[in-house]
C-alpha cells in the first residue's frame, strides 16, 4: 500500500513522477471553471477522510476540492469532535475508519500519531502535516519553482527563520530533488539534524550561516514561515519575535540574493513580521502559485497513492 508521508520516505522517481502528473493535469484543466470535474474521474466511486486536529484553509479545501474534481467524494473531520479527541487509540480509529473511506488525509501534532495511523490503516494515508513535516506543501513548492524556473537540481534555496516543520520537507526536497539550502536563523531554532543529515548524505551541500545578508548571497529562492507555528506554545511568541526579528525577509535581503531570486512562502503569512507587504505582494513572490499549485499537487499525490 503506498502511503504519502514524508518527502525522504518517497523514492525520488516516484516524486518526480508526481510532479510530471500534477503539471499534466493542471495544464489539461486550463480555463476551467473549479467546480468542473476533470475530463477524468480517476477517484469516482472513492471516499476521502480528511482529518484536522489544527486548523486548515488551503489543505482543507485543496484537498476538497481535488477529490471532487476527480470525481471523488470526501468528509472532513475534526480530530476533536472524532473519539479520537476523546481518548479512543489512533490503532483503533485507523482500523475503523479504513472499514468505511478509500484513503486518509490528517493534519496532527505528534509524528508518532501519523505513524500509528499508517500501521494500522488498511488503506492509503496522507501526512497533511505534522509537528516535524508538510510534504505535501514542499511538493507544490517544487512544481512552483520550476514552472519559474526550470528544474530546480542544482539551484541555491535559504530558508530563513524558524527551522520548522515546512523547514525539515523543504531538506527531504533538498536530498530527493538535488538542489543545496542554507538555514539562516538562530542556533535555538535550527533545522532538525536528522534532516540536515539525510540532505547531506544525498550528497546535497546544506549550510548554516547565521548571518541572514551573507546566507541569501547567491540564493535562487528565498523562503521563509511564521515564527510561531500552531504546535507551538503561545508563550513562545515574544521570545520568537526578539529571536527573528532580524531574520526578515524584506526588500534588502531580497536585494542580495542573485538577481531574479524567487520568494515562497507556505502561508498563512504574518505581514510584517516573518516577510514584509513589500516582498509579498512584489515581482518576486510566487506565494499565491504555490497555494494553487497544492491543489494539482494534491490531487496527483491522492492518485499516486491509489494507484489510478
Ligand atoms: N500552507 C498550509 O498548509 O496552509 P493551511 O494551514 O491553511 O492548510
Ligand atoms: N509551520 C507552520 C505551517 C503552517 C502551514 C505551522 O506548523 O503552523
Amino acid at each position: 500500500m503506498r502511503h504519502f508521508l514524508d518527502i525522504h520516505t518517497t523514492p525520488a522517481d516516484e516524486l518526480r513522477g508526481i510532479i510530471g502528473a500534477a503539471r499534466a493535469m493542471k495544464g489539461a484543466r486550463d480555463g476551467q471553471p473549479k467546480a468542473v470535474p476533470d475530463a477524468e474521474r480517476p477517484l469516482a466511486g472513492r471516499m476521502v477522510a480528511l482529518i484536522f486536529e489544527k486548523p486548515s484553509t488551503r489543505t482543507r479545501i485543496s484537498f476538497d476540492v481535488g477529490v471532487r474534481q476527480m470525481g471523488g467524494e470526501t468528509m472532513v473531520l475534526s480530530g476533536a469532535e472524532m473519539q479520537l479527541g476523546h481518548g479512543e487509540t489512533v490503532a483503533d480509529t485507523a482500523r475503523v475508519i479504513s472499514r468505511y473511506v478509500d484513503l486518509i488525509m490528517i493534519r496532527t501534532f505528534e509524528e508518532t500519531t501519523l505513524a500509528e495511523m499508517a500501521e494500522h490503516a488498511t488503506v492509503p494515508v496522507i501526512n497533511g502535516l505534522t509537528n516535524r513535516s508538510h510534504p505535501c506543501q514542499i511538493m507544490a513548492d517544487v512544481m512552483t519553482y520550476e514552472e519559474h524556473r526550470g528544474s530546480i537540481a542544482g539551484s541555491k534555496v535559504v530558508w530563513s527563520g524558524d527551522g520548522n516543520n515546512t523547514c525539515t520537507s523543504w531538506l527531504h526536497a533538498a536530498g530527493r530533488f538535488g538542489f543545496d539550502l542554507t538555514f539562516t536563523g538562530p542556533e535555538t531554532l535550527d533545522p532538525d539534524a536528522e534532516a540536515v543529515a539525510f540532505a547531506r548524505e544525498a550528497g546535497r551541500r546544506v549550510e548554516i550561516d547565521r548571518n541572514p545578508h551573507r546566507a541569501v548571497a547567491g540564493a535562487d529562492c528565498i523562503v521563509t514561515d511564521t515564527w510561531v507555528s500552531m504546535h507551538d506554545p503561545v508563550s513562545a511568541r515574544e521570545r520568537r519575535h526578539n529571536l527573528l526579528r532580524s531574520y526578515q525577509v524584506d526588500a534588502r535581503l531580497m536585494a542580495a540574493a542573485k538577481p531574479g531570486a524567487l520568494f515562497m512562502h507556505c502561508l498563512p503569512a504574518h505581514r510584517g513580521e516573518e516577510v514584509t507587504s513589500e516582498v509579498m505582494d512584489g515581482p518576486a513572490s510566487v506565494v499565491f502559485d504555490e497555494a494553487e499549485n497544492r491543489l494539482h499537487a494534491q490531487k496527483a499525490i491522492l492518485r499516486w497513492c491509489l494507484e489510478v
